[in-house]
């Protein structure tokens, strides 16, 4: 699907590496060019016309974001350097002050280090408690396992919408009514959910959640933090600087902005803002139902033609996304990922930033292909002929 728009694909890549980052059309490419070659200015800060038109990019793709996730206002929308940042923001801005010793949050071993590390850092200053809820024998996660976790102390679940591993699609509409019903916060990790399937933030009674522009076909070191507006105003800004200040004088006393500006501190990534924009639009020009139902025919056909192979294990066959983790028999993932390199084919060996997931699966490292829309049968079948060939692998390698 729609693969000229993606110069990289024309000279035989055969790129499975989605869940890491995605490729990026020409859209979107021309998009950041024409602000660094075009209209160059500051946002926010000038009162001449390249700055006006900055100005009303920046905020048009605040709009764009609104509208993608249907939030309800722009102030529930801030532009961050990515996840990581967002949800650093959550934990260290907002739960430090919300989380008290006793209380317990919810997550689970197949998190990315994003929405685990700042959580463990915290709770070690806090002394809150994080639950891990349990993997069924697929390792993935049932609302069942969630509600056997879930006290009256439980004050935060904070999971992915879809694991960058297992590749599992949460129940999160569930997951939301049960957060409401126990008067529970829940942030979602969207990373890898956002280019792939809808994201509703209303729908799912989302409170916070973060999500990477490069992930869904736009640039790095963006991405968004969504709160919503009640428990936004009351996140700390763990940045302070220009753009997000009212008044400062030498006595010490500061104001701050309304909401979002107040948290978005400096110069922020403005070519990427409107890169972002463009991949909102190209996304919903194809639609996100289109792109999910595709890349599920996929899978199906990958895991229908790599479970004929010999030797190869498989730990997600029936999760709804283009996530496939396997291995080859004894072999380790990266040597498999270094001899599908010399066939132009890139996968993800490892452990994938997923590091707690070993827990469950018993293995360090895996292969991983993560497919998207752009991705053909043609390339599957290359995959699964140089798999056949297995013997070869470490050929490659003296
Ligand atoms: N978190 C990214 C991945 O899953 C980098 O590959």
């Amino acid at each position: 699907m729609n693969r000229e728009d993606f110069e990289i694909l024309n000279d035989g890549l055969i790129y499975f590496d989605n869940a890491a980052t995605t490729m990026k059309p020409k859209k979107v490419v021309n998009a950041i060019v024409d602000y660094y070659t075009k209209y160059t200015a500051n946002a926010h800060r000038g009162d001449y016309d390249n700055s006006l038109i900055v100005d009303d990019k920046y905020e048009g793709v605040r709009d764009k974001v609104r509208k993608f996730i249907n939030a309800k206002t722009n102030s529930e929308i801030v532009f961050t350097k990515g996840s990581t940042e967002s949800f650093n923001m959550i934990v260290f801005g907002f739960m430090s002050y919300y989380l008290k010793r006793g209380d317990e949050v919810i997550l689970s071993k197949e998190e990315h280090a994003s929405n685990i590390l700042p959580w463990q850092s915290l709770a070690k200053r806090i002394g809150f408690t994080i639950k891990y809820a349990s993997l069924n024998e697929n390792y993935e996660l049932t609302l069942e396992n969630i509600e056997k976790e879930i006290n009256d102390n439980t004050k935060v679940i904070s999971l992915a919408h879809i694991t960058n591993t297992i590749g599992d699609v949460r129940d999160v509409e569930q997951i939301g009514k049960l957060c409401e019903k126990h008067n529970i916060l829940f942030v979602l990790d969207a990373t890898q959910s956002i280019g792939h399937i809808k994201v509703d933030v209303q729908k799912f009674n989302i409170s916070f959640l973060g999500f990477s522009a490069h992930k869904m076909l736009g640039p790095t070191g963006v991405g968004v933090l969504y709160g919503k507006k009640e428990l936004l105003e009351n996140l700390v800004p763990i940045e302070l600087g220009g753009g997000m200040n009212v008044s400062f004088s030498s006595f010490g006393n500061y104001t701050l902005k309304e909401l979002p500006a107040r948290l978005e501190a400096g110069t922020r990534n403005i070519a990427g803002v409107i890169g972002m924009g463009e991949a909102i639009d190209y996304l919903e020009e194809i639609g996100l139902s289109n792109i999910h139902n595709y890349e599920v025919e996929l899978k199906k056909y990958l895991i229908d033609k790599l479970s004929k192979v010999k030797n190869i294990k498989i730990y997600n066959k029936n999760t709804n996304s283009g996530i496939v983790l396997f291995n080859v028999g004894d072999y380790f993932s990266q040597d498999v990922a270094i001899y599908l390199n010399q066939f132009k084919i890139c996968i993800r060996a490892g452990n994938h930033c997923a590091k707690m997931l070993e827990e469950v699966i018993c293995t360090t490292n895996t292969c991983r292909v993560s497919l998207y829309f752009y991705n053909t049968k043609e390339e599957i079948d290359k995959l699964v002929e140089a798999l056949e060939q297995q013997d070869k692998i470490l050929d490659t390698l003296v």
